[in-house]
This record gives structure tokens, C-alpha cells and sequence, in this order.
């Protein structure tokens, strides 16, 4: 399970930072319990500090009803009717209050959809009920309708200590053997987004209890292996699913030899991933399905077996420990390019990365001439260095 779901925060009282914002927001939901009428609030700050997780913690602590709202949503008047009906108001003696969230109006309201904003604003000027926007950046022109409409409340990044803390709390809970420096370091790149520390701790959980021998052994296993039954046995122990698929997704290319065997192999972790992201949040037991297409099928994506030695290696996602700051903006550039231009959105755009790779080993100017890559960003999905691609290496 995720790290960030399982420990996301249930109260207040959980929360880090910001004390006295989440005290103000306190005070404005007891308000509104209290029949009292507020502006909506407008939270904003740097991710991973906790916007969204605030209109959780409310719902669980006072037992509201959260309904979460987006711009398309808000321009359709019969559901807004339905949302905001007759028991809608906060205190109303039908049913739960209720708690609208707008998460991440930003987005919502961005230039693609320039009458998202109106929508947003419009339903803001009438609600009769509490209302939380979030958003990562308010300063825009196009956001001033909305911040006209609302108190603001600005979350600052969390510091770094109440991180390390948080890290330690959680390695310890989950008996996970990281050291002291990795937690430092982990605090130190989140630079104050607890999600990211939370996800950075979550891969380095898996090292940090499976000996490195056994995973090359199941590494091995399952490449090796000519049946479906074989696939399956190769894993074994309490590993870390999301660790299996990091590891076949590194050595694809060092076990497999032709072209055709790369890209079915690719082709079957692509569909893993895309089942994951969709899948396995919301249904637990369709998971086996998404481990079956990134063990048992990338070893039958050969079209016959190689018996030769390979030297498997580590994923070169957690040797770049360092670099997980970058690489998470530059992940984000990539995928939004490679989206435009596949029509889908940025997260399944991202499995395609293991393909590109392989293409772009030939093919870099052309890859970089379709996509729009700058030279950093070839850089990365070839896993070389900025100077290598200067050089045309
Ligand atoms: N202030 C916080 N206190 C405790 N955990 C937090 C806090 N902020 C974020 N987290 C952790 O990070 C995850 C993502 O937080 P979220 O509220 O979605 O961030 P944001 O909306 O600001 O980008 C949460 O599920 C939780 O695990
Ligand atoms: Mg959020």
C-alpha cells in the first residue's frame, strides 16, 4: 500500500505545519457547524503540504459529507441543483453537512478550458455551503474572478525536521532498516513535500528488507522462465511488487536480444503500469492480473529462451536517489509532451518511456524533432548524460 494513503493524516491533530492555518481552518468549519455563513476558503502552497489531505481530515473529524467538484461539473447547473438540494446547507437537519472541495483549481481553470474558472467562480459566489479551492499557484490574472470570491490561506512547506521526524515515525512503524542518513537525505530533496519523502522512503523500503542476492535470484527466475507457472514461482518472499516491476523494466534490454522480444516484453510492463495507475487503487484483488503482466508476461514476451549468462542491475531509479527532485519535474515536461502528442494523459504517457528509449538509441534527433525534447530531456529517457547527446554519442 502507499505510503502517502496509509499514513495520510485522519484529524488535525495529525497534520504537520502550518499550525496556524489549520487552527484558522478549524475555527471556519466550526463556524459554518455552527450555522454560521464563511467565505469559501482558497488554500494554496507548494505540494505535498497537506491542501488536500485538510478537507479529509475535516470530513473524518466532523463527519461531513465531502463531495469533490470539478470545473465541467460546475458548469452543469441540474448537478450542482442535485448537489447543493434541499438538505445541502451545512447544519441542516437532513443527512451529514456537507464539505465541497474544488481540488486543484489551477488546473482546472487553466488555459484549456478558459471557462472553467467562470464555472468555478460563478458556483463560489452562491454556495450555500463550505467551500475549499486548492491550488498550487493563485497569481495568475485568469485566477482572480476565483480569488476575489475567497478568504486565502496560504500552507508554507513543511520544515525540514517535522519531515525527518515524520520519516523516522513511519520507518519505525513499518520496521523498515533505513538509516539514520538516508532519512536525513530523503528530508533534506523533499524540500518540504511530504509526499515526495513519502514516496522516496516507499523506494527505499524494499531494499532495505530484501537482500539484494535474493532479488537477482527472482530477477533471474523470471526472465529465465518458458511457462507461466515458472514466472509465478520466481517470486517469492515478501517483496515489493512495485520493486519487481523496477527491476524488469532495468534489464529488459541487458536479457533480451532482438527487437521484437524488447518491445512485447515492453509492451506487456507498459500495460502493467497502466493497470496499476488505474486499477489498483480503487480494487486491491485485480492486482494479481498487472503482477502476471509484469513477471510471467515479460518472460513470455521471448520468442524463444536465452541461455546465457546476464548480469542484471540495479534500477537506476534508486541508484539516482540524489537526483529525485529532478527528476520528478522532468518526468512531468516529458510526460506532458509525449501526451500531446499521443493524445492521453501524462501518467500513462510515461509508459511509453521504455520504448522511447529503445527508439531513441538510433533515433535521437528524430525522437527529439517529434516530441520537442530539449536536450535535458533526451538526456534523461536515454539515461546518459547532457554532454553525450551534445556529442551525438
Ligand atoms: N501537513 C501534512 N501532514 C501530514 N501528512 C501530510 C501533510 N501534507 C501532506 N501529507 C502527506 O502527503 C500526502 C499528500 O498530501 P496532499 O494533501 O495531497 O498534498 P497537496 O494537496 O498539498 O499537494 C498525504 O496523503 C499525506 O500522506
Ligand atoms: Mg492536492
Amino acid at each position: 500500500m502507499l505510503l502517502t494513503v496509509k499514513y495520510a493524516p485522519k484529524k488535525l491533530a495529525d497534520m504537520l505545519g502550518n499550525a496556524d492555518r489549520l487552527e484558522h481552518i478549524r475555527q471556519w468549519m466550526l463556524h459554518w457547524l455552527s450555522g454560521k455563513k464563511r467565505k469559501p476558503l482558497l488554500i494554496y502552497g507548494p505540494p505535498g503540504t497537506g491542501k488536500t489531505s485538510i478537507a479529509y481530515a475535516l470530513k473524518s473529524e466532523y463527519d461531513l459529507d465531502l463531495v469533490e467538484m470539478n470545473a465541467s461539473e460546475l458548469r452543469n447547473r441540474a448537478r450542482v441543483d442535485r448537489i447543493l438540494g434541499a438538505s445541502a446547507s451545512a447544519g441542516s437537519l437532513f443527512g451529514r453537512a456537507k464539505l465541497i472541495l474544488i481540488d486543484d483549481a489551477d488546473v482546472l481553470a487553466g488555459r484549456t478550458d478558459s471557462g472553467g474558472g467562470n464555472a468555478i467562480k460563478n458556483f463560489l459566489s452562491e454556495s450555500p455551503c463550505p467551500a475549499i479551492v486548492t491550488a498550487t499557484d493563485i497569481w495568475d490574472k485568469s485566477f482572480s474572478g476565483i480569488r476575489s470570491e475567497c478568504e486565502i490561506v496560504d500552507f508554507k512547506r513543511i520544515n525540514k525536521l517535522s519531515v525527518r521526524k515524520h520519516l523516522e515515525r513511519i520507518a519505525e512503524s513499518e520496521s523498515l532498516d533505513v538509516s539514520a542518513e538516508t532519512l536525513e537525505a530523503i528530508a533534506t530533496r523533499a524540500e518540504g513535500d511530504l509526499r515526495a519523502a513519502l514516496n522516496d522512503l516507499q523506494a527505499m523500503g524494499p531494499t532495505a528488507r530484501v537482500h539484494d542476492k535474493d532479488i537477482f535470484e527472482m530477477v533471474r527466475g523470471i526472465f529465465k522462465a518458458e511457462t507461466y507457472a515458472a514466472a509465478r514461482e520466481a517470486i517469492s518472499g515478501e517483496i515489493d511488487y512495485d520493486l519487481i516491476k523496477l527491476w524488469m523494466d532495468e534489464n529488459i534490454p541487458a536479457e533480451y536480444e532482438t527487437a521484437a522480444d524488447i518491445a512485447a516484453a515492453y509492451d506487456s510492463l507498459s500495460k502493467a503500469d497502466i493497470f496499476d495507475g488505474r486499477i489498483r487503487k480503487t480494487n486491491w484483488q485485480l492486482m494479481k492480473y498487472s503482477i502476471d503482466l509484469a513477471t510471467a508476461g515479460v518472460a513470455l514476451a521471448k520468442a524463444r529462451p536465452y541461455h546465457k549468462f546476464t548480469k542484471y542491475s540495479f534500477p537506476a531509479y534508486l541508484k539516482n536517489m540524489s537526483r529525485t527532485v529532478e527528476r520528478r519535474a522532468i518526468l512531468k515536461t516529458i510526460g506532458l509532451k509525449i501526451g500531446a502528442r499521443v493524445h492521453g494523459n501524462r501518467r500513462d504517457a510515461l509508459a511509453y518511456l521504455p520504448l522511447l528509449k529503445e527508439f531513441g538509441k538510433k533515433h535521437a534527433h528524430e525522437l527529439m524533432a517529434f516530441y520537442d525534447f530539449s536536450e535535458d530531456e533526451l538526456a534523461f529517457i536515454l539515461e546518459t548524460s547532457v554532454s553525450r547527446v551534445k556529442a551525438g554519442a
